[in-house]
Order: C-alpha cells, then structure tokens, then sequence
C-alpha cells in the first residue's frame, strides 16, 4: 500500500499528476473529498468500475458518484441537464450535493449500476478538483470503505479498510464535513434521495420544490437508493441509540457491570463530572462531540471508527435534536443502529 501526504490547501502538481496517470492505467486511487474519502476509478472505464465494485464488496446494482469538475462536466454525462440541475449546481458546485439526472448514451451502465439515471457531483476539495482536472475527466468515486461500513473520513480509515487494494492513497488530511453528500434526483421534480451537508433549508432557498425523500422517492423510483438501505454506515459494534443522557448513562453503567466494553458518544453540554466517572472503570470509553450539527458531523465517523479500533461491544449514542439541521446526523445514526 502506498500513502502520500498532499498538501490540502496546494496539492503538489507532481503528486497530483502520478495519481492521474495511475488512473488512467486504469487503477484505484483513494482521495480526501470535502465530505468523505472516496475510491477513485476513471469513470468512462467499466474494467475500472469493475474493479471498484469488487474491491468495496459492494453490489453490481448500487450506483456510482461520478465527480467532476463543474456543471459542463456533468451535462457531458447527462442525458437531460433541467433547470432545475442547473440552479442547485450552480448555487452548490463545488459542493457537497449529488445530482441524479438521466444518463447520457455513451456513460457506461456498469457506472450507473445499471440504471439509466447518472449521479454527478463536483467536490470542492481542492486534492479532489486537482485530480479531476489532471485526469481530464469525471472520476467514479464511492466512499473509500467496504460495503456497509463507516465511510472513511481520514486517510487512516481508508488504509485500515482498503489499503491491500487500492493502488496509492492520497493522504489530504481529515474531511471538513465527515458525512457523504445531500443526493437529490432532479428527473422529475427534486427529491432528496440521501441527506447530507446541505439541509433542506438551504436546498429549498435556491428550489423551492425540493422535497425530502422517503415514502416518495421509493413511490417515484421503484429502484431503492443504495444509501437508502437500512443497515448502511454502520459500526462494527453494535450501536444503540439513547434518547437523553441520563438514559445513555444508565445504559453504559448497566452494560459495564455485565462486563460489556462500551463506547459513549455524547453532545459536549454534559456534565464533565459525569463523564470522568463513566470513564473510571475502564470499560466505558467517553466522546463528547461538538455541540452545532455540523461540528458534529465532522467528528461523528471518527469516534465510530476510534471505538471500533478500540474493540467496544457496543456503541451508545445520545440522541440529537430533530430539526433540519441534525436531519442527516440522525439519519445516519439510525441507519447506524439499524439492523
Ligand atoms: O459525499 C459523497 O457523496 C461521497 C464522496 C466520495 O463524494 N461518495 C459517496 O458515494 O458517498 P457512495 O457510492 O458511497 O454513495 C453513493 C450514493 C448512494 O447512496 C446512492 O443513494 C446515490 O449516491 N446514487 C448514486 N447513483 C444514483 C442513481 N443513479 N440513482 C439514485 N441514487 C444514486
Ligand atoms: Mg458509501
């Protein structure tokens, strides 16, 4: 496995350009995006594509992201690029926001896992839209991890899980988000497949017919969206959810005195006391995340993937609030307890 260190804020030309003759070869490389690490395959490739699918584990039918570089970009893979495409990427690209659009002729099925729609993004990270740009074409990139588990949000993550196959990781340092992009379908009306950065506020103020998906996207789409599954981004530990925190307290100690090693994702409003002597006996490990939505977007993978290297049991997290601004966190902490 080869790892190398790029610098976020100027990725070195030389770097950048040795990542995209490897993909041009038709090899992987794992790159840092603003929400998580994806895998990188050149995307018009299906040999490539084909590699992605095996080295994830992941399902021929679950579709791929293709990312590129800006909306004259992903109209190349469109088959339809509407008004509606048009206003959210320009209000959002470079940016945390999938498009789903109808896939033009000439862009592999296997890309799309077979159907005739086309997931496009343009990422902001500054790694990422050098690579895209060497490489002169949109690159396919799911989350850098095996099927079903904790997208990486470091360079670590991707290693531990990907690194016997993938052919060079470019290290750019940890994700400013920590959680994948807001997937919105754009074929008719516009629906958000999957939450994310972008909360429903915000899409809404640029179209206002968005809509959350759901009920109606499965009404609309007999395809299920792969990040749509139930058990999705989940920990290897079990992970249970607390309503409040006396309740994840209550927990914890309860599991620990049945020899259960547990790990405790809190909001940081709690009591530091209380945290010191959960953490006494050794078998319950404390995080307390930062308190705004997105702070603790960024943070939230991470403590998984820590406890999981920690071997805990089990994983209890306090419940976050329901409003918009939490929606994509609380989406992912369900899908997390799910199954
Ligand atoms: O933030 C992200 O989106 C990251 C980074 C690397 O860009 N990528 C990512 O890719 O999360 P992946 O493959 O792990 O998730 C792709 C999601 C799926 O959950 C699926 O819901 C949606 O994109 N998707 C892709 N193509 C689609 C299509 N044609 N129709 C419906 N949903 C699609
Ligand atoms: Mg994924």
């Amino acid at each position: 496995m080869r790892v190398l260190r790029v610098d976020p804020a100027s990725p070195e030309p030389a770097i950048i350009a040795e990542a995209a003759a490897i993909l041009r070869a038709g090899g992987l490389v794992a790159f840092p995006t603003e929400t998580v690490y994806g895998l990188g395959a050149r995307a018009l490739d299906a040999r490539a594509i084909a590699r992605v699918y095996e080295a994830k584990g992941r399902p021929k039918h679950h579709p791929l992201i293709a990312h590129v570089a800006d909306e004259a970009g992903a109209k190349k893979l469109a088959a339809v690029w509407n008004d509606r495409a048009s206003r959210l990427a320009r209000a959002f690209w470079p940016g945390p926001l999938t498009l789903v659009v109808p896939r033009a002729d000439g862009v592999p099925a296997a890309l799309a896992g077979g159907a005739d729609s086309i997931a496009v993004r343009a990422p902001s990270n500054a790694i990422a839209h050098a690579l895209i740009a060497a490489l002169g074409e949109a690159i396919a990139a799911p989350s850098a991890n095996r099927y079903q588990e904790v997208s990486p949000t470091t360079a670590a993550h991707v290693a531990r899980s990907l690194g016997d196959v993938v052919d060079l990781i470019l290290d750019g340092g940890p994700c400013e988000r920590g959680i994948e992009s807001t997937v919105v379908d754009v074929r008719s009306g516009a629906v958000v497949l999957r939450p994310g950065p972008l909360d429903l506020g915000a899409l809404r103020a640029v179209e206002p017919a968005v809509v959350a998906g759901g009920a109606i996207a499965r009404a609309a789409d007999a395809r299920p969206s792969p990040g749509m599954d139930a058990r999705h981004y989940a920990p290897r530990a079990r992970l249970v959810v607390a309503s409040t925190w006396a309740e994840a307290q209550q927990s914890a100690c309860r599991m620990a005195a049945g020899g259960v090693r547990v790990g405790l994702v809190l909001r940081s409003e709690l009591v530091p006391d209380l945290t010191r002597e959960l953490a006494k006996n050794g078998r319950v490990l404390v995080r307390n995340l930062t308190r705004d939505a997105a702070g603790y977007a960024r943070e939230f993978y991470g403590a998984l993937h820590d406890f999981d290297d920690q071997g805990v049991d089990a994983i209890i997290v306090e419940d976050v609030p329901k409003d918009d601004a939490w929606w994509a966190v609380a989406d992912r902490i369900r899908r997390g307890a799910a199954g």
